[in-house]
């Protein structure tokens, strides 16, 4: 069987590994991949919005199943044309992806079909915004409406910061013409629940929490993630027995209902606050950096679910192994700031399971190629046991350019 995985990050680097756990023994490409890829994988310097370039590829190598990890390919339209092409990929349509790509969207499945959320209003309109904010409680939540690379979302602690941002947004086009979204601000933990979605049928994966803060004690500005864990002992089965059937099932309904049946997998980004569990966002792909915690503990083959999925079936049964599993990020120093490339990485090869997530190789050597670097895992009976063993393993990779925080699982651990 051959498969191809679209992507180059942490998250591609774990489906990777689980697909290569596989009994099947599957020959897998990833297109672009990285260097720690490149271990389990055949790395394909493809672009991963290259479409044409990747359906081409797709038909010269008779690949099987082609596994979608960004959602920039999602909105390139890779989906679409390899349905066309009658291919079989794991991944939403353009027009399902619209859950993640459009605020508005979202928000206007969430309150058509009662899926609780903050309430919120849309404007294109500058003045009209502002009147909005003005009369409403701080901090106001403002939410460009479309992709902005994580940058869309401000919470506004002032009225002068939410004038700014609303300026940005509305007047500047900083990001693009576009609308913005006005919600309520809720306070509680945040949570990540991903399913796999096909059409009406969902299967739910273990919770995951990753940490957004760039640094110790959730300071200093917001990241992609700095690191990740699972399971959430602060999350109850009643909890996540509510966010299923009250949340992600109607979703998934709802999509089907809205003529835009989603397939892959649906990410519930989710507050559990004191009135409720409510949505903050809907992603349409895997979450990066909770997959890197969330797939070590996937017990089940992961060829057979993608494919599954990707036929629009669900698999009998997913199961998943009970050991807790914590994952620190190696971030370039001054990330998310501006930083640099090109610093040697020594011991990683020797530290265990570990997700390269902006390495590459120069002369031989591993070296630093991007923002977020290497997601180290930790396994453990308790999350105590995965964050200790995450830790040395950490001890043993040398970088003069990386830094980590050290107290990711806080919330669960120094309680
Ligand atoms: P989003 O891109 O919608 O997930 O927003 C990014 C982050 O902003 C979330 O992870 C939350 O920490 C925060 N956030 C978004 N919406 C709200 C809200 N309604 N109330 C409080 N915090 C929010
Ligand atoms: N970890 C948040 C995301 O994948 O969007």
């Amino acid at each position: 069987m051959n498969i191809l995985v679209i992507g180059s990050g942490g998250r591609e680097h774990a489906i990777v590994d689980a697909l290569a756990r596989s009994p099947r023994s599957p020959k897998i490409y990833c297109a672009p991949g990285n260097a720690g890829i490149s271990a389990q994988a055949e790395c394909v310097p493809l672009k991963d919005t290259d479409v044409d370039g990747l359906l081409a590829f797709a038909r010269e190598r008779e690949i099987d199943l082609t596994v979608v990890g960004p959602e920039s390919a999602l909105a390139a339209g890779v989906v679409d044309r390899f349905r066309e092409a009658g291919l079989r990929i794991f991944g939403p349509t353009q027009a399902a992806a619209r859950i993640e790509s459009s605020k508005e969207f979202a928000k206007q499945l969430m309150e058509r079909y009662d899926i609780p959320t903050a309430a919120f209003r849309t404007f294109t309109d500058y003045g009209e915004a502002l009147a909005y904010v003005s009369a409403r409680p701080l901090p106001a939540v403002l939410k460009y409406d479309g992709l902005a690379a994580g940058k869309g979302v401000v919470i506004a602690e002032t009225l002068a910061e939410a004038e700014t941002a609303l300026k940005e947004m509305l007047l500047d086009d900083r990001f693009g013409e576009g609308k913005v979204v006005v919600e309520d601000f809720l306070t509680g933990p945040e949570f990540s629940f991903m399913c796999f979605v096909a059409g009406d049928k969902v299967c739910p994966m273990v919770l995951a929490q990753d940490h957004k803060r760039a640094y110790d004690g959730d300071k200093g500005p917001n990241t992609g993630g700095m690191g990740a864990y699972s399971p959430l002992p602060f999350i109850t089965d009643a909890d996540r027995e509510y966010a299923l059937r009250q949340i992600l099932e109607p979703t998934a309904r709802a999509m089907v209902a809205e003529g835009c049946p989603f397939t892959g997998v649906l990410y519930g980004g989710l507050m559990k606050t004191p009135q409720g569990i409510r949505v903050i966002e809907f992603n349409a792909r895997f979450g990066d950096p909770e997959t890197e915690v969330v797939l070590p503990r996937l017990k089940s083959d992961a060829v057979e679910i993608f494919t599954a999925v990707a036929e629009n079936r669900m698999p009998e049964q997913v199961e998943w192994h009970d050991f807790a599993t914590l994952g620190i990020v190696l971030a370039s120093k001054g990330y998310p700031g501006s930083y640099e490339k090109g610093a040697v990485i020594e011991g990683a090869e020797q530290a265990g399971r570990i997700f390269h997530m902006g390495t590459a190789r120069k002369q031989g050597e591993l070296v630093t190629a991007g923002g977020r670097v290497l997601f180290v895992v930790g396994c453990g009976a308790t999350l105590q046991e995965a964050r200790a063993d995450a830790l040395r393993k950490v001890e043993k990779i040398h970088c003069d350019n990386l830094f980590h925080r050290t107290d990711i699982g806080h919330w669960a651990l120094e309680k």
